[in-house]
């Protein structure tokens, strides 16, 4: 099989990674992909959302099947152009990707079918959210762009005066664009957090191992929310007990009201999930792999991860069954400092020959980048995730930490308690 992966992160590295696994597999392209890609697919200048050029692409190419990773194109109906063009292809239609697309959809979906998730209301111009906001709220209140916002658009405010600055942001300043036209104000929950990420075939679901993100940029959860800068899986905390809560309370529920809604979900179904002393409730919903995620969960998975992609677009997902190691992993992402807001670019990386070869330390490409002179350099503000296994996950912690030291470059950047969490479980 010729396969094409859509996207240029540490997830698209990670799923090159695994579908090169795949005996089935012959050839592998990615559009546009990165330095770290390059060594295992053959990488296309076409950006993710070109739809017509990445379809005549794979017409030309015969690409038998289409995987893609992010969420723009996902959103923007890509999985519509390739079907209507013929052509196979892995992820969510538009019409089921507005699950991540809009957050006023997801939240109004979850409470159409009675799914646990924090109370809240939809605001579309910025007078009424301030009304609400000023009318005796409970602080602290979680302010959310409704559409795309590279994981950033989520506001939790302390008190009304930031929660006015943060609707002024985001409705009126539109610091993340369109995706501020609409808002939503919610409760604020606390409790642990997991990635659920599972496979769906628009009827059946199969759930992957579980894993925690870590999403703010600095040590102790401090500073702002980033795409994420490291995780670890499997999360303790999700038991065997809270999975069969959340079977029966969220995953199922949500994929039977997506195809009562006329809108199957088949593809990723990533639930972010808050633990709380009411049980568990959805934090959101993502139409695609999760990023760091999917560098923890993908080198556990013991399946041939095609078999899975194909049971998935033929809805044969039910003669599945998902298989992992009984180990651990972590991943620690080395960013450039100064991330999410200003980094250099440019600078080279030393030491990633050292991964080569090696069975149980990884180092997938998140932002680099071939410089003139043909050195791997940094392009971006995650650079690169260093995943370790291990058996248990204090090992596989301690190995990811140890194998952060064989990579340098000028402004690295990461946080030290990556998985720290562990120790209270
Ligand atoms: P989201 O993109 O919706 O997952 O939000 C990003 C992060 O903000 C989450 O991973 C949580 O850490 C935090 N967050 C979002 N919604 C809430 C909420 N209702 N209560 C507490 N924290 C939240
Ligand atoms: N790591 C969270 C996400 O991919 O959205």
């Amino acid at each position: 099989m010729k396969i094409l992966i859509v996207g240029s992160g540490g997830r698209e590295h990670t799923l090159a990674w695994k579908i090169a696994q795949s005996p089935r597999v012959t050839k592998i392209y990615c559009a546009p992909g990165n330095a770290g890609i390059a060594q295992i697919a053959e990488c296309v200048a076409i950006k993710p959302m070109e739809f017509d050029k990445l379809t005549a692409f794979a017409k030309e190419k015969q690409i038998d099947l289409t995987v893609v990773g992010m969420d723009d194109p996902l959103v923007g109906g890509i999985v519509d152009a390739f079907e209507a063009e013929g052509l196979r292809v892995f992820g969510p239609r538009k019409n089921a990707a507005i699950i991540e697309g809009s957050k006023a959809f997801s939240k109004d979906l979850m409470k159409k079918y009675g799914i646990p998730t924090a109370a809240y209301e939809t605001f579309t111009d910025a007078e009424s959210a301030l009304a609400y906001l000023r009318g005796g709220v409970k602080f602290p209140i979680v302010l959310k762009a409704d559409g795309l916002a590279l994981g950033k658009g989520v506001l939790i405010c302390k008190d009304l005066p930031e929660a006015e600055a943060g609707v002024d942001e985001l409705m009126r300043e539109k610091r993340f664009g369109a995706a501020g036209d609409t808002i939503v104000i919610e409760e604020f929950m606390t409790g642990r957090e997991v990635s659920v990420l599972s496979f769906v075939d628009g009827k059946t679901l199969r759930v992957m191992t579980s894993a925690q993100d870590h999403k703010r940029a600095k040590d102790g959860d401090r500073g702002l929310n980033t795409g994420g800068m490291g995780t670890f899986s499997p999360s303790p905390f999700f038991t065997k007990e809270i999975e069969e809560e959340c079977m029966r309370t969220i995953f199922r529920p949500t994929v039977e009201a997506m195809a009562a809604e006329g809108r199957p979900f088949a593809g990723v179904l990533f639930f972010g999930l808050m633990l709380t002393a009411d049980g568990p409730k959805v934090l959101e919903y993502n139409a695609r792999f999760g990023d760091p995620e999917t560098q923890v969960v993908l080198p556990r998975m013991k399946n041939d991860i095609v078999d899975v992609f194909e049971a998935c677009v033929d809805g044969t997902l039910d003669r599945i069954e998902l298989a992992f190691e009984d180990n651990a992993a972590v991943c620690v992402v080395l960013a450039s400092d100064g991330y999410p807001e200003h980094y250099e670019k440019g600078l080279p990386i030393s030491g990633l020959e050292s991964f080569e070869g090696d069975p149980s330390h990884f180092v997938f490409h998140a932002g680099t980048a071939v410089d003139a002179e043909g050195r791997i350099v940094t392009n971006g503000g995650r650079v690169l995730g260093v995943t370790a296994l291990g058996a248990d996950l204090h090992e596989a912690r301690r190995e990811a930490y140890a194998a952060t030291e064989r990579i340098s470059f000028a402004n690295k950047y990461m946080r030290h308690d990556i998985g720290k969490a562990i120790d209270e479980a």
